[in-house]
């Protein structure tokens, strides 16, 4: 019977365990999270979502709070277009937060940054080409472009001295997404060194309409292989969403992934960035605890826990302070349905707004509770404390669950007294 060890990742002339811990953000997959995953040589990912606001937390640095000195003057305007980000200052933060984590790794893995193209942040190009160089020059091993479709991020970076040298992949949910993102970065003679494939159990923003639950992973990863058999590129495709044990990663490895990349399992890590009281919250999930629906601005479908305190909540647009989802024109979804229950209800202090959430600043008070489909068998996967609480568990326990157990096993931790 395999293990996921008897696999091998390969990236150019190295080779690697098999198995990447997915970009969470807003700092939820930490640089301790991530650097654990390379430790034990395998691929870690940090994000560089509200990389301001990770950077002001870490390095004690006042990037938001002089962001909202700056835009102070608009914070009851109803249009947000105004609010822009200083290059120099998001360039200095990603460095920050990119260049201290390159500096604490050690083991033989990598750690990269996941980009997400959906922060449009009131200047898509700029803004992206910004993070993107950055990123390189704080000397990060490679760059995962997710949430998106990404066609024109390869160009932006075209120039940089080592946009061929780091490792650069994309995130598709379909191979239909993959051949798009091909021919439009055909010209650079540059190919994604990995693909990683989301299918619909996924955490965080789904590349799916509402009929999610139509497609499946493993039909999504044959699609992907034959196009790419078809093309005759060999390129490591990694399979992510809903993979719970290292028996459903070897599924996917025995059908030819290069690796798999998983998340859900390491929310309820001490190295994860949820606080305590949320990594409970996704322990003690029920499967009907999890729902998917589309209050997120981006237009994406979202996974979420119910009882997610971003849902319903009609708090003040935080652009002024964050401004990520701003797209070109300064606009955001949440901002015109926050105004549309403003205007509908002038006499109330506070307003509800139901179909869109102010996704900003929940992610960063980690009061949006995205999760994976199975975020409900969590609590299989540790003890259950004599406080009702359950035990958090070390990366470096879920990973090596991972690497090493077959036969559907979940080796559980040992007790805490
Ligand atoms: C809490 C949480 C936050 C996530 N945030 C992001 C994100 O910021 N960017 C992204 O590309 N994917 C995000 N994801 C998706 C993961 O990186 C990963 O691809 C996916 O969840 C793997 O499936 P699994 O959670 O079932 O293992 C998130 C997932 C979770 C559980």
């Amino acid at each position: 019977m395999k293990r996921a060890d008897d696999f091998r990742l390969k990236l150019g002339n190295r080779a690697y365990v098999p198995i990447m811990i997915g970009g969470m953000g807003v700092d939820i997959s930490t640089s301790e999270l991530a650097l654990e995953a390379a430790r034990l040589g395998g691929i870690g990912h940090i994000s560089d979502a509200m990389v301001h606001d990770v950077s002001d937390r870490k390095f004690d640095t006042t990037f938001v709070k002089d962001k909202t000195r700056t835009y102070k003057f608009n914070i009851n305007n109803l249009s947000k277009a105004v609010v822009q980000f200083d290059m120099g200052r998001l360039a200095e933060a990603t460095i920050n937060h990119v260049r201290s984590t390159m500096e604490a790794k050690k083991g033989d893995g990598l750690v990269f940054v996941n980009c997400m193209e959906k922060l449009t942040m009131n200047a898509p190009r700029e803004t992206l080409r910004t993070r993107l160089s950055a990123a390189l020059d704080g000397g990060i091993d490679g760059i995962t472009l997710s949430a998106g479709l990404h066609l024109g991020s390869f160009a932006l970076i075209a120039d940089h001295p080592r946009f061929r040298d780091a490792k650069l992949g994309i995130i598709v949910s379909s191979a239909r997404a993959l051949q798009l993102f091909l021919r439009k970065t055909a010209r650079l003679d540059r190919l994604p060194d990995y693909i990683i494939v989301e299918g619909p159990l996924a955490g965080g923003h789904l590349g799916f309409g509402m009929d999610w639950a139509e497609y499946d992973l493993h039909t999504i990863m044959d699609e992907v292989h034959a196009f790419l058999r078809d093309e005759q590129l060999a390129i490591p495709v990694i399979a992510a969403g809903g993979i719970f044990t290292g028996t459903d990663a070897v599924g996917f490895l025995e059908n030819g992934a290069g690796g798999v990349q998983v998340a859900t399992r390491f929310t309820i890590t001490h190295e994860c960035g949820l606080p305590a009281d949320v990594k409970q919250e996704y322990l003690k999930a029920t499967e009907d605890d999890i729902t998917v629906n589309g209050i997120s601005p981006t237009g994406y479908p979202m996974r979420m826990l119910r009882n997610t305190p971003a849902i319903g909540s009609g708090i003040r647009p935080g652009c002024e302070s964050y401004g990520y989802l701003l797209d070109a024109n300064g606009n955001c979804a949440y901002i015109d349905s926050y105004n549309r229950e403003v205007l509908a209800h002038p006499d109330q202090k506070t307003v509800v707004v139901m179909d869109k959430t102010c996704l900003c600043t929940h992610m960063r008070n980690f009061n949006c509770w995205t999760c994976g489909h199975y975020t409900y068998r969590l609590k299989d996967t540790t003890h259950r404390k004599a406080d009702g609480t359950y035990q958090l568990l070390s990366a470096e326990h879920v990973f090596r669950d991972y690497q090493f157990s077959v036969d559907n096993q979940i080796a559980l931790p040992q007790r805490e007294e």
